[in-house]
C-alpha cells in the first residue's frame, strides 16, 4: 500500500493544515505500519505554472516532470492534502499540482456519454484551514470555493474525497485552537 502525502500550505511551522495532515499521516500508519511513503511539499518545491512545454504530450524536461507527478499519484493508493485557504480558493501550489493530474486520457476521458471518471480505488482525504467560516448559514458561505471546488475536480476523475476541515483558525487564538482540537478529533475517528 502506498501513501502520497501532499502539503501546499506556505506558513511552515505555523500551518494549521500541515499539523492536520501530518495527524492523517500518523493515524493512517500507525493502523497499517507497511504503509510505503512518499512525500510532496508544493511550498518548499514548487511545480511551474502548467504551460505548452509541460503538458504530458511533450518530450519537453518539463512534459517528464509533469509525467512524474501523475504516475505518482496514480500509483498511491491514498493520498492525504494539506490544503489552506487561500483567497477563497486553494494555493495556486496546489493548482498547479493538479493541473498534472486531470489529464484526459489518463484520469478521465470524454466519450458519447460525456466525461467518465477513469481513477478507482484510491482514497484522497483533503486536510482543510480556512481562517474565517463558510457553514451554509454562514455569511461568508458563497465563498467557499476550496472544498467544493476540490470535491468537483476529484469527483470529475472518479473519486469522493473526505475532508478534515478546522475553520475559524484566524478569528482569534482560541477560536484557531478550539478549530485544531475539534479536526483532530475527527481525525482520530477516520476509517484507518
Ligand atoms: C495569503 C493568505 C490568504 C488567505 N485568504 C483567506 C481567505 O480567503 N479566507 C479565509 O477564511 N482565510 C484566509 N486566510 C487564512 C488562512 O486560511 C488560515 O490562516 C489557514 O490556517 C491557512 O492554512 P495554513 O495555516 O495551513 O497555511 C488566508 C491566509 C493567507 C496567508
Amino acid at each position: 500500500m502506498k501513501l502520497l502525502h501532499i502539503d501546499s500550505s506556505i506558513l511552515g511551522d505555523n500551518s494549521v493544515s500541515r499539523i492536520l495532515s501530518a495527524g492523517v499521516v500518523q493515524r493512517l500508519v500507525a493502523a497499517t505500519p507497511s504503509l510505503e511513503m512518499s512525500r510532496r511539499d508544493l511550498a518548499a518545491e514548487p511545480l511551474t505554472h502548467v504551460d505548452l512545454a509541460s503538458l504530458p504530450a511533450d518530450t519537453s524536461e518539463a512534459a517528464l516532470a509533469s509525467t512524474d507527478v501523475l504516475e505518482e499519484f496514480i500509483a498511491a493508493d491514498v493520498v492525504v492534502i494539506g490544503a489552506p485557504m487561500y483567497n477563497f480558493t486553494i494555493p495556486s501550489q496546489l493548482k498547479a499540482w493538479l493541473d498534472r493530474i486531470l489529464i484526459a486520457g489518463k484520469t478521465f476521458s470524454y466519450g458519447p456519454e460525456g466525461v467518465q471518471g477513469l481513477v478507482t480505488g484510491k482514497r484522497v482525504i483533503v486536510a482543510v484551514s480556512r481562517g474565517n467560516f463558510y457553514g451554509a448559514d454562514s455569511p461568508a458561505a458563497s465563498f467557499e470555493h476550496l472544498e467544493s471546488y476540490l470535491a468537483s475536480v476529484f469527483g470529475f476523475i472518479g473519486i469522493v474525497p473526505e475532508f478534515i476541515v478546522a475553520e475559524g483558525v484566524a478569528t482569534s487564538p482560541e477560536g484557531r485552537t478550539t478549530a485544531i482540537a475539534a479536526a483532530q478529533g475527527e481525525i482520530a475517528a477516520l476509517a484507518a
